[in-house]
């Protein structure tokens, strides 16, 4: 066997979707460790995702590749993936230079998570690359389970531990921080919900998550909204147990607006919302009531919005905001079943999202 067919000189490459909250993970008791103030509960994504190569290289400094730009360890040694690479290195004890190749199927700026797929992506990849072995079965073998791919990759970014798994997914803080546990509730197969994000500005957030989780300890209604979590994740279990699309929606709605409170009124304030967004919501509740528009809305850290509905509805849906919002741009996603892992190149295409 040459070098080159040893399977740790192969690439592997990953593929991530992203993730939206129902319940918002929504400040931190331990940034570093990356322990959650809250318990949250996603619906993973199907085509908004991010796709990852890693590859062992030869010395020692590392290589990132994404939308064109190339940029390397020793010169920006505290770029994020960076820091991730060495992070998982050091937990895998396996000290190899990688290069890394990134793209997202989804446009920069509307409104969908970037972080936790790419953050997924990459952990999967590497994880992939740096031990030579890409089944589930063989990773768990070598203490790899899914849920501890979790775990790694939410050190990356807190949300994209929940991409690691498909369908419904619940993110427990536990008393500690070593007592989390990430864990799919239920496969996608078990209800089929849409997501339709609706884009009001694509520009870059001014204040990144990750400064507003700090910012949420400020707060005067913090301590409100953690008090009444644990009932919120027991009544959204339910919702998707028993398939509730309206109790659901509420608690999704409140939920958000609980979240948008929180960073409205910390310290320092932040306000993700333009006017359109306070008038999309409006419209979207009026509608509601009068039995027109079958879907709840929910809103990450920044001023898109995101439709959650039965799949069934979508077409009724999008219709509905294209004559009155024609100049709205969407995105059209729905729940899918996680991540892949596989070595080589990926030989299949993926298709980008556009806007519909
Ligand atoms: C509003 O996972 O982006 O999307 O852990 O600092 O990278 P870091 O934060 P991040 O926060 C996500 C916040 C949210 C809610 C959610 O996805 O639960």
């Amino acid at each position: 066997m040459n070098d080159l067919m040893k399977p740790e000189n192969y690439s592997f490459t990953a593929t991530a979707p992203s993730n939206i909250a129902f319940i918002k993970y929504w400040g931190k008791r331990d940034a570093e460790l990356q322990w959650p103030a809250n318990d949250s509960l996603s619906m993973t994504l199907s085509a908004c995702k991010t796709i990852t190569t890693v590859k062992r290289i030869d010395g020692d400094r590392d290589v990132f590749h994404f939308a064109g730009v190339t940029v390397s360890s020793d010169v920006e040694p505290s770029h994020k993936v960076f820091r991730h690479l060495q992070f998982l290195r050091k937990e895998l004890n396996i000290a190899r230079a990688l290069e890394v190749e990134s793209r997202n199927l989804f446009p920069t700026g509307c409104g969908v998570a970037s972080s936790a797929s790419g953050f997924a992506a990459l952990t999967l990849a590497t994880v992939a690359a740096l031990t030579g072995h890409h089944e589930w079965g063989q990773l768990s073998v070598l203490g790899l389970s899914r849920e501890r791919l979790a775990h790694l990759a939410r050190r990356g970014s807190g949300s994209a531990g929940r991409s690691m798994f498909g369908g419904f997914v619940h993110w427990a803080a536990g008393q500690s921080a070593d007592a989390q546990k990430i864990e799919q509730i239920a496969p996608a197969s078990h209800w089929q919900l849409a997501d339709i994000v609706v884009i009001l500005s694509d520009k870059e957030k001014h204040t990144s998550s990750t400064n507003a989780h700090q910012a949420a300890w400020g707060s005067p209604l913090f301590p409100a909204r953690l008090a009444g979590a644990p009932s919120r994740i027991e009544a959204i279990f339910s919702d998707i147990k028993e398939h509730n699309i309206e109790s659901l929606g509420q608690e999704i709605e409140n939920d958000a607006l609980e979240m948008h409170a929180v960073a409205m009124t910390g310290t320092p304030q932040v306000n993700y919302f333009l006017p359109e967004t306070t008038k999309f919501i409006a419209w979207v509740r009026s509608e509601r009531l009068a039995g027109n528009l079958p879907a709840w809305f929910t809103i990450d850290a920044g001023p898109n919005i995101h439709l959650i509905c039965e799949s069934r509805n979508v077409a009724l849906i999008t219709a509905k905001i294209k004559s009155t919002w024609p100049k709205s741009q969407l995105i059209i996603d729905k729940i899918g079943d996680g991540p892949t892992l596989k070595q080589g190149l990926l030989s299949e295409s993926h298709s980008e999202v556009h806007y519909v």
